[in-house]
């Protein structure tokens, strides 16, 4: 079985990286991820209210849209295991509004079908790039959503086209670690990003992976010519119709469905 990066994760984040870490993902993406990231938290945000989490939020962008667009009496859960990370996402005015938890997401200390709703941005990559640990991940996400909850996530993906491909591949090598590095001082942390951008599951892949671990209908969305994909699954239940049958992501084909 392979082991969790665990303590890599944690040292990349708890250094140099949260005093900067907004403002060089706005850079390097051309601000791109703040339109991804508030993409994901609209389609999320059509869930009912009730408990809500964003995991691995860092400094808590998306737990804010999140909280933004919840229905009142929803509870807002940002989650993370570095504490630097949450203490920059606890400087924000909206951070009064949110719960937040230091925790490992692979080990989450709460108690089976406690949460409508899970969102994650830009952490896959983060928690591991094997499938092994991917799968054990999502599994404990799908313990802690009730049936019939969703997860959500937004990650960079790889683009179809190979042309497409490949500039994105030329970009990340020039810029990612030398204009990260230089803004954070962590070339470690950057080249690190750098390295796996390139590397990570196509859109196709990782609906395979969130599959594995019990979801179902799962779907996916590409942004800008596949350079990040939204992938969104449901906790099934056998007995109710679903909550939004209109919603783009679901019941395809027209009609009444059931969540399976
Ligand atoms: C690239 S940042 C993404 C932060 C934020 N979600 C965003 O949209 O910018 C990855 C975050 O995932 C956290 N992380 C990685 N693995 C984790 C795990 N197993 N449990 C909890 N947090 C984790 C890191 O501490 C870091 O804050």
């Amino acid at each position: 079985m392979a082991d969790t990066n665990i303590g890599f994760v944690r040292s990349v984040f708890s250094q140099q990286v949260p005093a900067t870490y907004e403002m060089v993902n706005h850079i390097l993406t051309l601000g791109l991820d703040i339109a991804w990231r508030k993409q994901a938290a609209k389609i999320a945000a059509m869930a009912d209210g009730g408990q809500w989490a964003d995991l691995c939020t860092g400094t808590g962008e998306t737990a804010v849209y999140l909280s933004k667009l919840a229905p009142k009496d929803t509870t807002v859960y940002a989650i993370d295991l570095s504490v630097p990370m949450l203490e920059q996402a606890r400087k924000k005015p909206r951070a009064r509004r949110i719960r937040f938890v230091s925790s490992d997401t692979l080990v989450l200390p709460f108690a089976d079908e406690s949460f409508d709703l899970l969102v994650m941005s830009f952490a896959t990559r983060n928690i591991n790039q094997s499938k092994d640990i991917l799968v054990r991940t999502f599994t404990e996400y799908y313990r802690v959503l009730k049936p019939g909850g969703r997860f959500v996530n937004v990650e960079t993906s790889r683009p179809s086209l190979w042309v497409v491909r490949r500039v994105r591949d030329l970009y990340v090598k020039l810029f990612v670690k030398s204009i990260g590095g230089a803004i954070s001082g962590s070339s470690m942390a950057y080249g690190y990003l750098a390295h796996t951008i390139p590397r990570f599951y196509g859109p196709q892949e990782l609906r395979d992976i969130i599959r594995l671990a019990g979801f179902t209908k799962v779907n996916f969305q590409r942004q800008v010519f596949g350079l990040a994909a939204i992938h969104q699954g449901m906790k099934g239940c056998k007995s109710q119709p679903l909550v939004n049958d209109s919603h783009p992501f679901l019941n395809k084909g027209g009609g009444l469905s059931y969540r399976d």
